[in-house]
């Protein structure tokens, strides 16, 4: 299997340890938070295929003034209209098969006492004093401007429909500026620390422009009191990065960092949108230094959706809503589509038609098909059993042997950069080869010339073609890929264990002589494409 960077430095046995952003409450779940958590789930799926312990977290972020305000304007309490919020994300994780170990609400009393642990140590080490804070508030970002930033009007950048807020109170501040050289010490000698680059360059020139202290509370009701002055609450971020330390401790244990680094802090990776990149790769690594915790290995900047070419957004009306897709077309198709289409870490579009064409084109035709006319084959021709043909014995420049003998360890370096979009097209590649060898092979000639030796060859070679494409697409298409196995004669799941293991079903060569396979049945039923109604 292929060793990367990530693999090199730790011990298998650590736990692999990822997150997802913890969502805001403010609104349904929309595309851009199942696009981070498909990928993370992708990501984790992979890494239990190796034998690995993962700790999946993800969770809600549930404090602040822009959910204390929806809350208003709903005449709910701000904890009954996340309670209510809350639960469609959880909907959407189980539809969209997200297997996640971990759920943190950031209202949850072990968070609130690890943040007050946390508080504590930084107030200790001297890194928070009383300051006056004058500026620009956006309510939507949760975040001061400079004035240079806003638009005519004072209407923040990102989100025109809104106007900014004028604040000038006291505040507490966190000492960021003393962490300039510490930071830039850890992108230096870590540089894998931010990626990708693009991402990487964005955040190093914002640093070198010189770190100013923020402000970690705020004078409003909805949040964790500030354990020195309960007059005031923490400021939302301060409060929900923390989030990710909260996650990790079991609820039958004490809610100590002691707790969270015994659990398995430091996080492995951090996924996260390109839009709270400074977030996860200065505030909070600067935070974590200062309460004398080990950082994370990696935050990754994933880039934007837009759809059909236009920023995807409530001020333009053409968001897209998840559940609707899922309903429509199922998990698969939607977990495929994103993470195939859209190379990782650039912006992408979702365009109906094109998701139709190529979940079609992909996964009902390259390799649905190709299931289900060889399964049909080998009934005909061997008695519905994988025929008994050496693997080795297949000649180095057979067309598939050649590429099934190293796709398992590209595709591992794939998932581990989490190139979803170049696994997803290497394992496509031999698929459409099994379809193309099969057509100029034409058993079905063979086998009436007699020579049920060849016959044999040529469809053990594409049975076990697609039985690795089955295997290595199961971080991407769990279902299709475990309904693929099933028919192959292999009596497990894909998602669930005991799982069969990377460094074996990875290889070329792994349908047993003789194993029976299962029915002939469509796994992938081809998409038609109506309207969707847009949320
Ligand atoms: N609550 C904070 C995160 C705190 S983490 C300790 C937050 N929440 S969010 O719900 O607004 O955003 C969550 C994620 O969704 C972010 O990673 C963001 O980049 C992502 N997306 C929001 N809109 C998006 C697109 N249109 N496209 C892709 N992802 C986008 O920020």
């Amino acid at each position: 299997m292929g060793k990367s960077p990530v693999h090199a430095t730790m011990p298998q046995s650590a736990a692999f340890v990822l997150t997802t952003p913890l969502y805001y409450v403010n609104g349904l779940p929309h595309m851009g938070s199942a696009y981070t958590t498909m990928a993370a789930d992708a990501r984790a799926r992979f890494e239990r295929l190796c034998g690995r312990p993962v700790v999946l977290i993800t969770g809600t972020d549930e404090h602040g003034q822009k959910i204390q305000r929806t809350a208003q304007s709903r005449g709910l309490s701000p904890q009954a209209h996340c309670d209510a919020i809350v639960q469609s994300f959880t909907e959407l994780w189980a539809k969209l098969d997200i297997r996640y170990d971990r759920f943190i609400r950031t209202t949850a009393p072990t968070h609130h006492s690890i943040v007050h642990a946390f508080f504590q140590r930084v107030w200790d080490k001297g890194d928070i004093y009383q300051g006056r804070q004058q500026g620009w508030y956006c309510v939507a970002c949760e975040e001061f401007k400079e004035e240079r930033e806003l638009l005519p009007g004072q209407v923040c950048p990102i989100h025109t429909n809104q106007a900014v807020e004028w604040r000038d109170e006291t505040n507490y501040f966190f000492r960021l500026s003393r962490y300039q050289t510490a930071l830039e010490d850890l992108y230096a000698a870590q540089p894998s620390f931010i990626q990708p680059d693009t991402r990487r360059n964005e955040v190093l020139q914002f640093v070198r422009q010189g770190l100013q202290d923020f402000s970690i509370s705020r004078l409003i009701d909805w949040g964790i009191p500030v354990p020195a002055d309960p007059q005031q609450t923490l400021y939302v971020w301060f409060d929900a990065l923390v989030g990710y330390l909260s996650a990790l401790v079991p609820p039958d244990q004490p809610a100590t960092l002691e707790t969270v680094v015994a659990q398995g802090w430091p996080a492995s990776l951090h996924l996260i949108g390109k839009d709270i990149l400074r977030f996860h790769a200065v505030y909070w690594p600067a935070m974590l230094i200062s309460a004398g915790l080990p950082l994370p290995q990696q935050v990754y900047g994933h880039g934007f959706l837009t759809k059909d070419g236009q920023k995807m957004g409530k001020t333009l009306g053409n968001t897209l809503d998840p559940l609707a897709l899922v309903q429509q077309y199922g998990a698969d198709a939607v977990r495929y589509y994103f993470l195939k289409e859209i190379e990782f870490g650039r912006d992408g579009d979702f365009n109906e038609e094109r998701f139709v064409q190529v979940v079609n084109a992909d996964l009902a035709n390259d390799v649905g098909n190709l299931l289900n006319r060889t399964l049909n084959m080998t009934v005909r021709y061997c008695q519905g059993q994988v025929p008994a043909v050496n693997p080795h014995s297949l000649a180095d420049d057979h067309p598939l042997a050649r590429v099934g003998r190293t796709l398992g360890e590209q595709v591992a370096e794939d998932y581990t950069q989490l190139a979803f979009s170049r696994a997803a097209g290497r394992i496509l590649t031999l698929a459409q080869a099994a379809n193309k060898y099969i057509d100029e092979q034409a058993p079905w000639s063979r086998y009436k010339q007699g020579d049920h030796p060849a016959v044999a060859q040529i469809l053990y070679s594409v049975l076990e073609s697609v039985r690795l494409c089955a295997y290595l697409l199961s971080p991407l298409i769990p279902t299709t890929s475990t309904a693929m196995y099933r028919q192959l004669g292999f009596p497990v799941s894909l998602g669930e264990p005991p799982l069969p293991a990377y460094d074996r079903h990875s290889q070329w060569g792994v349908l047993p002589a003789g194993q029976v396979l299962g029915q002939a049945q469509p796994v992938f039923q081809r998409l038609t494409a109506p309207a969707l109604p847009s949320s």
